[in-house]
């Protein structure tokens, strides 16, 4: 099967409003983090086909800001910079799942 992208990461960015809502990613500084992801990939592995895009709410909401990739379908948390370090480190660069365990979401 072929595919378009290497990998296809989906940031959510939902923003719930209202006093009784739900937690959503997108008051977790979700923008933010998906930005810093985007240009840090395209500083480190430019030559790669490796997509980063916004998504709605993926109904992980209390675990936000989340990330799904493909085609692996892996699921991870990321709150900060440093977190999205970590996770182009061992996710992109070097596939070394086992030192994400703590972002990881299954
Ligand atoms: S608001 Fe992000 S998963 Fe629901």
């Amino acid at each position: 099967m072929s595919q378009f992208y290497e990998k296809h990461i989906f940031v959510c960015e939902n923003i719930r409003e209202g006093e009784n809502a739900r937690v959503s990613c997108g008051k977790h500084n979700a923008k933010k983090i998906r930005e810093y992801l985007k240009q840090k990939i395209k500083e480190l592995a430019p030559e790669r086909k490796i997509r980063v895009n916004m998504s709605g709410c993926l109904d992980r909401c209390e675990l936000g800001p989340v990330q799904i990739s493909y085609p692996e379908g892996d699921w991870f948390t990321l709150r900060t910079e440093k977190e999205v370090d970590q996770f182009i480190k061992y996710y992109i660069q070097s596939n070394s799942l086992e030192s994400l365990d703590t972002l990881r979401i299954v």
